[in-house]
């Protein structure tokens, strides 16, 4: 704890130092939450962490999440420095979604609106006619879908279809899947809800569809959070990644909060219920690439330019 403690002073005074704001996800380690609090910069959901980095006067961002999240930030501020405590956290999504067979997918169906998660590289962007994150992704669906659209709609198949079950539209889905919520399932919450009858359940809908048909609630991360609030249920099943606790205990610090069990849970299981690829940012590279000016994310220009197209609609789009 008194290492925490001092690289936690070192890294609110390289904060200073390199005219840098911190912008965390739900799913980092608490502590990189709490200093994201602390010195200024936010703890959010994709959707906010990109607004605000691309509003905030730093000249550096430090984005700690994964790969997606840092280029986003890149692509929409090519004038700031961006780092990312390391390179190495991407996504399942993204790693399932490859640019040159996605472009390929696109080309035979000339068709179809291409329609990306955000969770999708640079090159997965630059294809896209929009980007979207779950918070807007079903507002953005159900507009195309109304002005007789079709869809093709890339990585996650379980959000695509929570979207196209909901608005509808038209969708040929990609068959990606992010690893910690496909492992979340329906019986497990069911028998937990058992347990505890009056509990409210809340899913993010990067979920399998028999969780997200059992949700009270279905939702972003922030969202989630939100309904936490709202909800007059005192108990609630939470079916993401468990960083999320950290900001949801907070936001109600009366409510009892039950993690979803998970289909791998128990001695076997590495991942379950927590990203792998979140958890690599810790105090210490996040502490390095300020010192060091390490994890700087590059976007090549031709690329950027190509991908910001599809973001702007995204942070442009009114409901
Ligand atoms: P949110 O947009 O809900 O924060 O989701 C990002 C993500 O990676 C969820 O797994
Ligand atoms: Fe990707 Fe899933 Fe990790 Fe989110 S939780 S970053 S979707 S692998």
């Amino acid at each position: 704890a008194a290492e925490d403690e001092a690289r936690i002073d070192e890294i609110k005074q390289l904060l200073e130092q390199r005219d840098a704001v911190l912008v965390a996800h739900y799913y980092t380690d608490d502590a990189i939450q709490q200093l994201a609090e602390e010195t200024g910069g936010c703890v959010a959901d994709s959707l906010e962490m990109a607004r605000f980095g691309a509003r905030h006067p730093a000249s550096t961002l430090v984005v700690a999440g994964v790969r997606f999240m840092g280029e986003t930030a890149k692509i929409l501020s090519p004038e700031k420095r961006v780092l990312m405590p390391t390179l190495e956290a991407t996504c399942s999504l993204d790693i399932g979604c490859p640019a040159d067979e996605f472009s390929a997918f696109c080309d035979q169906h000339p068709d179809r609106t291409v329609v990306v998660y955000a969770n999708t590289s640079a090159a997965v962007k630059a294809r896209a006619d929009w980007v979207v994150t779950s918070s807007i992704a079903v507002d953005v669906i159900e507009h195309l879908h109304a002005r007789g659209e079709k869809i093709l709609w890339a990585p996650d198949k379980h959000l695509g279809g929570y979207i196209r079950d909901k608005t509808g539209a038209d969708m040929l889905l990609w068959d990606g899947a992010c690893i910690v919520h496909d492992e979340f399932k329906a019986k497990g919450i069911t028998d937990l809800k058992a347990l505890h009858p009056d509990a409210a359940v809340l899913v993010h809908p990067e979920s399998p569809a028999p969780v997200v048909e059992i949700a009270d609630v279905v939702g972003s991360t922030s969202q989630l959070i939100n309904a936490a609030r709202e909800l007059p249920q005192q108990r609630l099943i939470v079916a993401t990644d468990r960083g999320i606790f950290f900001k949801m205990q907070q936001a109600v610090p009366d409510k009892t909060l039950f993690e979803a069990p998970t289909a791998g849970k128990g001695a076997t299981c590495k991942s379950c219920a927590h990203c792998p690829w979140m958890a690599m940012n810790a105090l210490d590279n996040l502490a390095g690439s300020l010192r060091e000016l390490s994890g700087e994310v590059f976007v090549d220009a031709a690329l950027r330019e190509r991908a910001l197209k599809p973001l702007e609609r995204m942070l442009n789009f009114q409901r």
